[in-house]
């Protein structure tokens, strides 16, 4: 499927210079968000994963369904106040922003094969740091999947010990 053509390029979104990828028009779309996400499902099934691992807010909307189509797991990142329990954290810079993440502390056990899922690979910044607190929690990081990888922020460089996976990539 030519997932790109469901993917709506708004200029100049949020802030001057940057093309800002939409999924909402390919998520709107079943047949477009189904294959999508039965691509990245099937990474995270050749990869054994146990859990999934989905950064705020469409982390979730990659990951959840990931979970589901393997029965896997599904543990949320998420930013600083959200999360009710014990969490850890970890600051990270963003293509346009600085944040910080958390995770709850009990969210992964030791030796799980976790794959992190997210909507879009752009500096590399959040899934750094999602990478950062599963293993120190003990999970294993068998692979990466994104929807949409933009190829001229380099953030594959900062992840190249992992596995990638990307549905579609921008140059
Ligand atoms: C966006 C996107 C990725 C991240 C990619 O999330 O969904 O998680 O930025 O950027 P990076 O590779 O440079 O870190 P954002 O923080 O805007 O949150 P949202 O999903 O809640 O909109």
């Amino acid at each position: 499927m030519d997932f790109k053509k469901y993917i709506t390029i708004v200029e100049d979104y949020p802030k001057e210079g940057i093309r800002f990828k939409d999924i909402t028009t390919l998520m709107q779309d079943g047949e477009a968000y189904r294959a999508a996400i039965n691509e990245m499902a099937e990474f995270a099934k050749e990869k054994k994963a146990d859990v999934i691992v989905g950064p705020e807010a469409r982390g979730f909307v990659v990951g959840c369904p990931i979970a589901y189509a393997l029965g896997a797991g599904f543990v949320p990142v998420r930013k600083p106040g959200k999360l009710p329990r014990e969490v850890i954290s970890q600051d990270y810079g963003l293509e346009y922003g600085k944040d910080q993440l958390t995770l709850h502390v009990d969210s992964i056990q030791k030796g799980q094969r976790v794959v992190i899922a997210d909507d879009l690979l752009a500096t590399g910044g959040t899934i750094e740091a999602t990478i950062k607190m599963v293993e120190q929690l003990g999970g294993e990081v068998v692979g990466v999947a994104f929807m949409i990888e933009l190829t001229y922020l380099e953030g594959r460089n900062r992840l190249k010990e992992y596995d990638l996976f990307s549905l579609m990539s921008y140059s």
